[in-house]
């Protein structure tokens, strides 16, 4: 029998060893048949001997759990984000700031990428992961571990020695912009919704609850950043990216110690010289100050540190033309003109639709149909249009004027915000109402399972005319849709109920409030606790809460007092959507 329990050991060890190999030095010294060969044989054995089986052992990296919801996962030090310079000068600025902080007139940095993905955090117990969760708002984030098993990169067990008790270690979780191309591809072929860019792609992957599926995704991770350390004896950041290296971890190749001001411009500009030809995306650079000594010195403000700064690149511009320009309506009836272009690939997303806002700006950059343009993109921003390239200006370009109509329901468009905006005049447009209740179902709001594409089906069909009526559906209503059974019908009903259990932050987005989003909304249900009470919101008390301003509050005050929403909100009411706030964590 210990012949068998050290033959497993030694199995594991050296999968675990190969892994590394492979997957972090890019090195293999084995074959691809012989390490599967080893791990069949890792496998059979322990199917035989499963008193052996370990979770850190390389055929437990997918779990067969499905889970229903990711459970919170409080940070024990906080996951800080980084404060930003936008060009050299605020770069050249943060350094002098450090140098009179510590008064000193040298300083050394290590500069790294900044990855344009997820931010994760990794907890190894005695070299064992045993967790793993998203940053989530830098307090408490979303425990996804099983997810972060399948990354082959992430080290199940550390290696060499050093080996802390409790090691926090954090990183960056990315998709480089090949893979995110086959990713997308297949779902295309698939006929399933694209992702927008790799770091979306990314997110999405890690928010699966079947880590199957996780699994197929190619994901990748670099570590930057420690949170506990237990006898945590490192004297500077750069001692600590050479040790994770020899327990297994991937780290950025880019890593740099830099001595002064002059290094860390060089290293700047040429990370921006080489953005184009790494294989993921990045939107700058950081600047960490190198001894952990200093960096305490230094300290952190609320929600970042002062001894380190991301310095951010431009963003990403390219040239295309406008092929034509319609109109979308949103959800409180606004008309925007929107542009369709020929496609062009930013940084990993193909941008093919971009709004204009309104007849003003139009006019003001003097862009035309048929026009080509300057398109920028940065990371998370949607995308815009700069300016037209005018000497490239056809003879056929032709200007365009938003219409008189509404090009959805065709009642006349109304000026409002001093002409600036223009408005369907019909508050039961169904253009409204598709995307206020698409709104209202979408997960971050009441999370309706599946629920976007039947909307319309629902509008269509005359079963809804607001968010509420959703809660008087019946299976029996539903059976009779084009596509729809009984199972399809008993599935909606049951997400539609399950959604009465919704926390007030989120009830209080899904109602679409123009300019209130999902952290006004928290205000907002700590402040009145209640719908009900929430319908008597008054405007000088609105404003009298932090972050919310004349404009918010107003909007608000508006939303609060106009009849047809007062009768929605009541009906939600009645049919027991009526959530009432409690503590942070419970919400
Ligand atoms: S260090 C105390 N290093 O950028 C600083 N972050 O706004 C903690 N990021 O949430 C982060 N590359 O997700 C650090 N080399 C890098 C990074 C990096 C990307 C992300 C990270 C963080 C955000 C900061």
């Amino acid at each position: 029998m210990k012949d068998i329990e050290q033959h497993i050991i030694k199995l594991k060890n050296d999968l675990n060893f190969h892994n590394y190999r492979y997957y972090i030095l890019n090195e293999p010294i084995i074959s691809d048949y012989n390490y599967d060969e080893m791990f069949r044989t890792l496998e059979s054995l322990e199917k035989k001997y499963p008193q052996y089986k370990t979770i850190d052992s390389p055929t437990q990296r997918v779990g067969a759990t499905i889970l229903d919801s990711f459970k919170p996962l409080e940070h024990r030090t906080a996951m800080l984000s980084l404060s930003n310079a936008k060009n050299q000068t605020e770069i050249i600025n943060f350094y002098h700031r450090i140098l009179k902080s510590l008064n000193t007139d040298n300083v050394e940095f290590v500069g790294e990428t900044k990855l344009d993905g997820l931010g994760v955090e990794l907890i190894y117990e005695n070299g064992i992961f045993t967790a793993g969760a998203t940053r989530g708002d830098g307090f408490v984030g979303e425990n996804i571990t099983q997810n972060l098993r399948t990354i082959r990169q992430i080290p199940l067990k550390l290696l060499g020695n050093n080996i802390p008790k409790i090691l926090e270690v954090r990183g960056e979780v990315i998709i480089s912009n090949e893979n995110f191309q086959k990713l997308n591809d297949n779902r295309e072929k698939n006929d399933k919704p694209l992702f927008a860019n790799p770091r979306n792609a990314s997110a999405g992957s890690l928010r699966q609850l079947d880590p199957k599926i996780t699994e197929k995704r190619p994901l990748e991770i670099f570590i930057y950043a420690f949170g506990e350390i237990s006898e945590n004896n490192f004297k500077n950041h750069w001692m600590f990216l050479e040790q994770l290296k020899k327990w297994g971890f991937p780290t950025n190749p880019y890593n740099k110690i830099l001595k002064n001001e002059n290094e860390m411009i060089k290293y700047f500009n040429d990370m921006e010289n080489k953005r184009n030809t790494l294989p993921y995306d990045i939107d700058g650079v950081v600047f960490k100050v190198n001894s952990l000594n200093l960096q305490k010195k230094l300290g952190t403000r609320t929600r970042n540190p002062r001894w380190a700064i991301a310095g951010k690149f431009k963003p990403k511009q390219e040239i295309t033309q406008i092929i034509s320009i319609d109109e979308q309506v949103g959800r409180t009836g606004i008309i925007t003109p929107v542009a369709n272009l020929k496609p062009v690939k930013i940084s990993g997303a193909t941008i093919s639709r971009v709004t204009l806002h309104n007849q003003d700006e139009i006019d003001r950059k003097d862009i035309r149909v048929n026009d080509f343009v300057v398109v920028e993109r940065a990371g998370d921003v949607i995308p815009k249009v700069i300016k037209v390239i005018k000497e490239k200006r056809l003879k056929d370009a032709k200007s365009y004027h938003l219409p008189q109509n509404c090009p959805v329901c065709h009642s006349p468009a109304i000026k409002i915000e001093n002409g600036a905006l223009l408005k369907c005049s019909n508050i039961s447009c169904p253009a409204q109402l598709r995307k206020s209740i698409e709104h209202f179902v979408s997960k971050k709001a009441m999370n309706i399972a599946g629920a976007e594409a039947t909307m319309s089906l629902l509008v269509k069909a005359n079963l809804i005319s607001n968010v509420a009526d959703l809660y008087e559906l019946r299976e029996y209503d539903l059976i009779y849709l084009e596509r729809f059974g009984k199972k399809s019908a008993h599935n909606l009903i049951t997400s539609i109920n399950k959604s009465k259990n919704v926390s007030l932050p989120k009830l209080i987005y899904a109602l679409g409030i123009p300019n209130v989003g999902e952290y006004t909304s928290k205000l907002l249900a700590k402040k009145y606790g209640n719908l009900t009470s929430l319908l008597s919101a008054k405007k000088d008390e609105l404003i009298e809460i932090d972050d919310i301003g004349p404009i918010v509050a107003e909007s608000i005050v508006t939303f609060v007092q106009e009849e047809k929403n007062i009768k929605v909100i009541q009906k939600l009411i009645e049919n027991n959507v009526n959530p009432i706030y409690k503590n942070k964590n419970n919400e």
